[in-house]
């Protein structure tokens, strides 16, 4: 009986363009990956600044499993609270500039935890429509009432803050980039909200750190806000290359996170050697702005010409470019025809974006080389007229 229903719903799934399947990967996270068997270009990864198989992050997991072994072992409050937690978390909160810094095990067990113990029944939530799942769960696993406005409509949210007065507490919560647009959320205007109205501001910047502002702390620095948004979130699986998540704030925050956060408490914390090389990434990032810079020349040639061939990339200002085909089984043929041509981009489709706004992700590497991204607008160019999306 179940098992029949299951079948039915994969079989609707897979009518309707919509199922997904696993593919495997071998190699590292670089340019070049080999994929089911097929050696591709690589435009899907997050691993913006190269850092995933950077010598010098294996070099510090290599040197941490030895010294401390593989597992922790136990949860942070139990036994697992190791030097190399401690270390990651005294230096976020010293580059991030905050009072102090809590990692979490992962960016949706950060987000899932940091929302729904800060907030309650009695609590309203203002979410961008587009945020990520991680932050839609974490609200709804919060009870907090919630209000989704249109993306980045600032006078709308406006319009929202005014309307819901009387709460306990209102928070506004953002991903700084978009984790499928590629756009970055007005932070400017966000902050200057939250101040008009005394609201919170809680921010995901999973896309940001590493990428945006002039020593890379995300969205954050790029509108000079840093001091202005009460929780900041991001991740250290994107730019960072490595595993893991962090929470940036108050003396108060983190310790109430500690307390009460059910996805910090009641988990094994992260293997000491994770820690450490995202301990050496937060170093690399802290210091070297021309990674930096190549990965924003590679970002702004791609988009620029892939715009030049008159593909629709939204408001894309991130490695994240997004390219609309709206039909979900043409996003399938695209990538698929990519595929043959041993370029590795996958299609996204609904439920992760909205409906009739299916595309194809592509993403940016500071270790692509200009003839990779000469080899992909070819493609492109190609397969796009015969597709007749240009
Ligand atoms: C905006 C955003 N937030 C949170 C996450 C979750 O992070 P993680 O992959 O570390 O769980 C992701 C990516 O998966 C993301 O894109």
């Amino acid at each position: 009986m179940i098992i029949n229903h299951l079948q039915n719903e994969l079989t609707t799934l897979e009518q309707k363009g919509l199922k997904r399947s696993l593919r495997v990967v071998d190699g590292s996270q670089g340019s070049r990956i080999i994929v089911d068997g097929h050696k591709v270009l690589n435009f899907c990864s997050n691993n913006y600044l190269g850092l995933a198989d950077d010598p010098r992050l294996k070099q510090a997991a290599i040197k941490a499993i030895e010294e401390e072994g593989v597992g922790s072992g136990a949860s942070r409050l139990v036994c697992g609270n190791m030097t190399a937690h401690q270390q990651l978390e005294k230096r976020l909160a010293e580059f991030k500039q905050t009072e102090n810094c809590l990692v979490f095990s992962t960016g949706y067990m950060a987000n899932v935890g940091i929302i729904s113990s800060l907030f309650d029944r009695g609590d309203i939530i203002f979410s961008d429509r587009l945020n990520h799942a991680s932050i839609i769960d974490g609200i709804r696993l919060s009870q907090a009432e919630c209000k989704r406005y249109p993306h980045c409509d600032m006078q709308v949210l406006e319009k929202m803050i005014k309307a819901n007065a009387g709460f306990k507490r209102r928070c506004i919560i953002t991903d700084s980039v978009f984790s499928m647009d590629g756009d970055i959320a007005p932070l400017d205007r966000i902050v200057e909200l939250a101040k008009k109205y005394n609201c919170l501001v809680m921010i995901d910047e999973a896309h940001g750190f590493g990428v945006l502002g002039k020593s890379g702390k995300g969205a954050a620095e790029h509108f000079g806000v840093n001091a202005d948004i009460d929780i900041q979130m991001g991740t250290l699986s994107k730019a960072a290359g490595s595993f893991g998540a962090y929470c940036c704030g108050s003396n108060e925050l983190i310790s109430f996170l500690i307390n009460k956060a059910r996805s910090f408490i009641y988990t094994t914390a992260l293997p000491p050697s994770v820690a450490a090389a995202s301990l050496q990434a937060v170093e690399i990032i802290a210091s070297d702005q021309d990674l930096r810079q190549r990965l924003w020349n590679n970002t702004n040639y791609l988009r620029e010409e892939l715009n030049k061939l008159g593909f629709n990339t939204f408001n894309s200002q991130t490695p994240i470019i997004p390219i609309l085909t709206k039909d979900a089984a043409l996003a399938v043929e695209f990538s698929k025809r990519l595929f043959e041509n041993s370029i590795f981009i996958s299609a996204i489709r609904p439920p992760t974006v909205p409906i009739n706004t299916a595309r194809l992700r592509l993403t940016v590497m500071v270790s692509h080389t200009k003839e990779d991204l000469d080899f992909v607008l070819k493609a492109f160019a190609e397969i796009g007229k015969d597709l007749c999306l240009i």
